[in-house]
């Protein structure tokens, strides 16, 4: 078993990660008492393999919430608040998320708050959750229309990574997590990028030793950084708009844009955006170009679609101190924070990626 160390918790992972929690849970002084927090598919696909390998939790009470980012939603939380408070819970209560990213952001929020907090444990059910979402103790619902725009740092007890879970998870949100993998190479380690670039991804045996890989950055650069004043910036490359799109995504012009999908699209316009402020070379961006367009569909945007886009950016919560600041690559592995971009830049940026995805062939469309 491999252990990280990420800020103030620690990622367990491999053959007997679960095995770790099974401990963890009968070592303490008097019996855990627990709730498992899940969504409809993953209490259904994921729960007894759970059970199986931690059987302290067979008394455990279950939670379902419905899959899907409309459950981190306040109505959602008040639910299980009142859940919590009906079933007794106290401050002795663990409540072990079941789940991906929707299931651990909206469970470590509502332990977080629950009688001003509750021992929280993450067991990520996604690709997404295994590499990024579990790690780093950021929990969040979203609130008027914006994401993350209520929460709080507050990290789980653990995070354990049990990448058996991964059998049933659908292509599509399979590259919904690869896009955060080549992010971590891009932004830390050109090997990783490399290694993520040529591994077979529908070959399940070749996913655990890169998800370690991206689990060990992700936990590096949280660890250097904790509460994101400084170097966990560089987790945002693909994001400033990467984000945007996704809202924009949401807002209904064609089909919506998974966090993943959207953020390799931001990672096109972010590698341009590199070059042409004069920090990457031409052959380096050409390259991550080349790999993402392979590996997601398009998505078409119109000549003027990008005033709204950048209207989206301009409401991000992480951008409204003025203009924009974004995080570029200076080589492949090695990126550079808070560099300051106008709103024409990044149009053009989105103009470049536009000119792009007429051009993918529409094999993409069926393979998503
Ligand atoms: N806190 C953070 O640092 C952080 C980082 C990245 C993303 N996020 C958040 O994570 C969320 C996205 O996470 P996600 O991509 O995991 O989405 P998700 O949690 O919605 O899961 C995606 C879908 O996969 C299903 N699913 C989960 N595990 C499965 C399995 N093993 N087999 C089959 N189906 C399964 C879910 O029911 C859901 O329908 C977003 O809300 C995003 O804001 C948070």
């Amino acid at each position: 078993m491999e252990e990280q160390q990420a800020g103030e918790h620690t990622v367990y992972l491999g053959e007997c990660a679960l095995s770790r929690l099974e401990t963890l849970l009968t070592d303490q002084q008097r019996p855990a008492r627990a709730f498992i927090l899940g969504d409809e598919r993953t209490l259904e696909l994921c729960l007894d393999e759970l059970l199986a390998h931690v059987p302290v939790l067979g008394n455990a009470l279950t939670i379902e919430v419905r899959s899907g980012e409309k459950s981190k939603d306040i109505t959602v939380c008040r639910a299980l608040w009142t859940h919590l408070a009906e079933h007794a819970a106290d401050r002795d209560t663990w409540l072990i998320c079941l789940g991906g990213g929707v299931v651990t952001d909206l469970g470590g929020f509502v332990a977080a708050t629950y009688m001003r907090g509750i021992r929280c444990v993450h067991v990520p059910t996604t690709l997404m959750g295994m590499v990024d979402a579990a790690i780093g103790g950021k929990t969040a619902i979203d609130m008027a229309g914006v994401k993350n725009l209520v929460g709080l740092f507050a990290p789980p007890v653990g995070t354990f990574v049990h990448t058996g879970f991964l059998r049933t998870l659908g292509k599509r949100e399979l590259l919904n997590g690869v896009a955060e993998m080549i992010k971590h190479g891009l932004v830390r380690d050109a090997a990783h990028w490399h290694a993520v670039r040529r591994a077979p991804l529908h070959d399940l045996r070749a996913l655990p030793a890169l998800i370690a890989r991206s689990a060990a950055i992700k936990a590096a650069v949280v660890t250097e950084d904790p509460r994101e004043s400084g170097p966990r910036k560089l987790l945002n490359f693909g994001h400033t708009i990467g984000h945007a799109l996704e809202a924009f995504a949401l807002e209904g012009a064609q089909r919506p844009l998974l966090h993943g999908e959207a953020v390799a699209i931001g990672m096109i316009c972010e590698s341009w955006l590199s070059w042409r402020l004069g920090h990457l070379d031409r052959e380096k961006m050409d390259a991550i170009q080349e790999h993402l367009l392979g590996l997601y569909p398009p998505f078409l945007l119109t000549p003027t679609d990008h005033h709204r886009v950048i209207e989206l950016m301009r409401n991000d919560k992480k951008n409204r101190e003025g203009g924009f600041r974004f995080t570029l690559l200076s080589d492949i592995g090695q990126a550079l924070i808070d560099i300051p971009v106008t709103a024409a830049q990044a149009a053009d940026a989105l103009d470049h990626y536009r000119l792009l995805a007429i051009d993918v062939p529409p094999r993409h469309h069926q393979e998503a």
